[in-house]
């Protein structure tokens, strides 16, 4: 073989190779609920996720997607156990999960020593977009600071609250969201006169309720989601307190669970990214497809999961499908501006949403929009050296 046939086989050689790599399937790890309190979030991220692909015609970057599923149970105790099987045995190119705290910051840590792309598409851990931030991190969803923050302006400025308990389950969404609440409520001149735990994932609300009603608080604010708020909802109803202290709560206690909160749920008023009748254009077609395709309505979940595909495809088009271009990839998504179901976001520098979080009210089975509680919010990012 002469030199010239020699080097021209090399280069027909190394083209083939490219084109099948760039047609290897995309392996994306799905690590969420779907078992547990949590159940419905998990399901709703995956099938947002899974409606943005589908959209796209199944390939993301020209390369086709292949899933791999992990229940997390919302376990902190499994997770590191449980991601580590997606990045060492299954090999992933990217992770999307989870909705509880304590389960994404194993999985946050994991993916930073591993240096694996994870998308987070709901837990809102302040660390994971804060002092745990890094490159190859990022969140589709919010900060937990980011919920329940303008709640508390609200309570103290415009309901002209005096004082407030909180509840919510003992772990870090609950913390973060009650502690969120405080600093926003007591800068407006509210007073937090206690805070009120239970175990998660329990239910077992009744003596915590009668302490409430004992000690009259101007309001109540809530953290709870899923299975939880919906029993939440209807035990503070049960109890009478709806009638006499209102509740408020970051927007994850009536969202999804309204159908089975019924009545309870009437009149409560939320802070959340997200709303039922914003009106958007790119909300009512997500809206129109999510029914279509799933017979359900969506809820701020599935656009959670909805906007991790987006942010996969933008990095993953910037970098021609090759996820070990990791600086280029997280370039191009902050760079971006996401047409989003919720309005448009774009990334803070560590790699959380920058976006109005809404005022809502439970009116029938919707969570209407009655207002902004806060304009093109940012996660103050406490820790974050990116
Ligand atoms: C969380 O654990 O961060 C979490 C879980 C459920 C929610 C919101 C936040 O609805």
């Amino acid at each position: 073989m002469n030199r010239r046939t020699a080097v021209a086989l090399t280069a027909l050689t190394l083209a083939a190779s490219v084109q099948a790599q760039g047609t290897e399937k995309l392996k994306v790890g799905l690590m969420l609920p779907f078992s547990g309190t949590y159940t419905a979030l998990g399901v709703a991220i995956e099938n947002g996720f899974k409606l943005f692909v589908q959209e796209q015609g199944g390939k993301l970057a020209g390369r086709e997607i292949e899933y791999v599923k992990v229940d997390d149970e919302s376990d902190p105790a499994k997770a590191t156990e449980n991601v580590n099987k997606l990045i060492r045995r299954d090999k992933v190119d990217v992770i999307v999960g989870t909705v509880h705290s304590g389960v994404a910051m194993a999985m946050a840590r994991a993916a930073k020593e591993s240096n694996t792309l994870l998308i987070v598409p709901n837990a809102g851990a302040d660390a994971v977009t804060g002092a745990m931030c890094a490159t190859n991190i990022f969140r589709s969803s919010f900060s937990n600071w980011q919920s329940s923050y303008g709640m508390g302006t609200v309570a103290a400025k415009q309901e002209k609250k005096k004082t407030a308990m909180t509840i919510t389950w003992k772990y870090a969404a609950g913390e973060e969201m009650t502690t969120a609440f405080k600093e926003g409520f007591e800068k407006d001149g509210g007073k937090i006169l206690k805070h009120l735990t239970v175990p998660f994932p329990n239910v077992e609300f009744q003596a915590l309720l009668t302490e409430i009603a004992a000690a009259k608080p101007d309001a109540v604010f809530a953290f709870f989601a899923g299975g939880g708020a919906v029993k939440f909802v209807k035990d503070y109803a049960a109890a009478g307190l709806n009638k006499s202290i209102p509740l408020y709560g970051s927007g994850f206690l009536t969202d999804g669970t309204l159908d089975a909160q019924g009545d309870a749920a009437q009149g409560i008023l939320t802070t959340l990214h997200y709303a039922d009748d914003l009106s958007l254009p790119k909300d009512k077609a997500f809206r129109t497809a999510y029914a279509r395709n799933y017979k359900l309505q969506p809820d701020v979940y599935a656009v959670q999961g909805y906007d991790a595909g987006q942010i996969l495809k933008v990095g993953l088009d910037a970098v021609k499908g090759d996820v070990s271009k990791k600086a280029e990839f997280a370039a191009a998504v902050q760079k971006s501006t996401f047409d989003s179901p919720r309005g448009g976001f774009t990334m803070s520098r560590a790699h959380n949403p920058v976006q109005d979080v809404y005022l809502r009210k439970v009116v029938g089975k919707e969570n209407q929009k009655i207002g902004i509680a806060s304009k093109s919010l940012s996660d103050p990012a406490r820790g974050c050296k990116l």
